[in-house]
């Protein structure tokens, strides 16, 4: 099946009329959302029970991370509060993981057995005004891109639900095709030391070992965060979520950049690209044909 072709920043947002997770008349959207889509759910909220409204609170962060996560394993990190408390907290994220695992398996049916869930997240910070360098600044236009968690080509798709109990929308921007920002950002892309990846693993500063791809997606991480003239003039289009809405994207492609809102649920998932319906369109891909050099090759397949 072909992959659509890559929409404007204006095109790229699609909305559906779903309002239930496991149920709902969406499905079979891969081609979409490989092409570059953001697939918008306006109807489908992640719904709070009566005891968990007091949860979108920042007061439940121990301070030390910005989100409170769900590990895969059931762990729960960054939050603070008594054993029932945790146990109240923990209970809301996994209902999360697992109504956006219902979601992308109807969504997707190409990728059943194939995706593998990573954390889940509640993040209840105000983004707006929020300090932090230049680098970590996701009011910059950016992919997704970890120094710390290489994903060696895998590819993340994470769904994302405003939960903002005042109502306010989560406001972010959406850039260019991933090619076109990836086409104007090569030349100055530099290839890594020898050895470099290889001493970060074993510093333990990257989880795993650094491919090329993850040194090429960090650098047009770092680029295009640091490009300020790009920033303002790239083709860009403004988009709000309301609360009570989802919306579901492969943010290692599309450029996206959150300029306000608070209280969000996210849960990321990873695919191999040959996973993909066009593996072609994956960024591993699309940076190997644009550099004309092999990347490594994708591990860790779910
Ligand atoms: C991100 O840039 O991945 C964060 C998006 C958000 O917080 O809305
Ligand atoms: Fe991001």
């Amino acid at each position: 099946m072909p992959v659509e072709t890559a929409p404007s920043p204006a095109q790229a947002l699609r909305a559906f009329d779903d309002t239930q997770w496991q149920d709902g008349p969406s499905s079979a959207l891969e081609a979409l959302v490989e092409g570059g889509c953001v697939l918008h759910f306006p109807k489908l909220a992640f719904e709070l029970l009566p005891h968990e409204q007091g949860f979108a609170d920042p007061r439940w962060s121990d301070g030390r991370a910005k989100n409170i996560s769900l590990r895969a394993p059931g762990e729960l990190r960054g939050a603070r509060g008594t054993p029932e408390e945790l146990r109240q907290l923990q209970a809301m994220i996994a209902r999360f993981a697992l109504q956006a695992e219902q979601l992308v398996h109807r969504l997707f049916p190409g990728y059943r057995g194939k995706l593998r869930a990573g954390n889940a997240s509640l993040r209840p910070f105000e983004i707006a005004g929020r300090e932090t360098s230049w680098r970590k600044d996701d009011t910059r236009l950016h992919v997704d891109a970890f120094p710390s968690n290489p994903t060696r080509g895998l590819r993340l798709l994470r769904v994302f639900s405003n939960v903002d109990p005042a109502g306010r929308p989560r406001q972010w921007r959406i850039g260019e095709p991933f090619a076109d920002f990836a086409a104007s950002f090569a030349p100055r892309l530099r290839r890594p030391l020898p050895g470099a990846a290889r001493a970060l693993h074993l510093l333990g500063l990257s989880k795993a070992l650094r491919t090329p791809y993850d040194e090429a997606m960090l650098q047009l991480h770092d680029l295009v965060k640091a490009d300020l003239d790009y920033q303002s003039r790239a083709p860009q289009a403004r988009v709000d979520f309301a609360s009570g809405s989802t919306w579901v994207v492969f943010s290692d492609q599309v450029l996206h950049a959150v300029m306000g809102g608070q209280h969000m649920m996210e849960q990321t998932f990873y695919l191999h690209p040959d996973d993909q319906l066009a593996p072609d369109s994956s960024p591993w891909r699309v940076l190997e044909r644009l550099l004309g050099r092999k990347l490594g090759v994708p591990s860790g397949r779910a």
